[in-house]
């Protein structure tokens, strides 16, 4: 079994069986980081570990100081799991540095996962929030969350990987509660 298999078994035994959203980071990341490696393909598909290690909700999820945590704690949960299982430092360091910042970006590679992230979530997670969320949460606390996440991906060039599942998901949203 390879480090990045290892990775999988243990983020779908996390978060028992979904896989899409974590798929497509995965997918997104080596489209936008032609350079990407194992370690980039690592981050991308654990990027949110810590939310089922720690079994937040996620309900206050543009607050910044969850989410500064959520980054970092999701960092140091998959830092303490490759050093368990034989991964060497470099690998061990770029993948912290890559989920400490997933959220809000910083140098170019961990904009590119938290790039990655935007467009998976667009493909994966935006009709749960629209369809399901926007009922109990209401509609103005998705529709912050659709505008957030995209209008942080760092470049055009990026965004416009997200924009034809962004426009959709905010015109759905406007459907479902007018
Ligand atoms: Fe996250
Ligand atoms: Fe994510």
């Amino acid at each position: 079994m390879t480090l990045y298999e290892k990775v999988v078994e243990y983020v779908d035994t996390s978060f028992k069986g979904k896989k899409t959203h974590f798929e497509r980071a995965v997918y997104w990341i080596e489209q936008l980081l032609p350079s990407a490696t194992e370690a980039h393909k690592i981050a991308a598909y654990a990027h949110d570990i810590e939310r089922a290690i720690k079994g937040e909700k996620e309900r206050d999820y543009l607050n910044p100081d969850i989410l500064e945590r959520h980054s970092e704690e999701g960092a140091e949960i998959m830092a303490e799991f490759l050093q368990k299982n034989g991964a060497d430092i470099e690998t061990i360091n770029k993948v912290r540095h890559l989920i400490s910042k997933h959220e809000v970006g910083g140098d170019m590679e961990q904009n590119a996962l938290m790039d990655a992230d935007s467009i998976s979530y667009f493909e994966t997670n935006a009709q749960h929030f629209v369809e399901e969320r926007a009922k109990t949460e209401g509609y103005k606390k998705v529709k912050d969350k659709l505008d957030w996440m995209f209008n942080r991906v760092s470049s055009e060039e990026h965004r416009k990987f997200a924009r034809e599942n962004y426009e959709k998901w905010s015109k759905e949203l406007e459907k479902i509660m007018n």
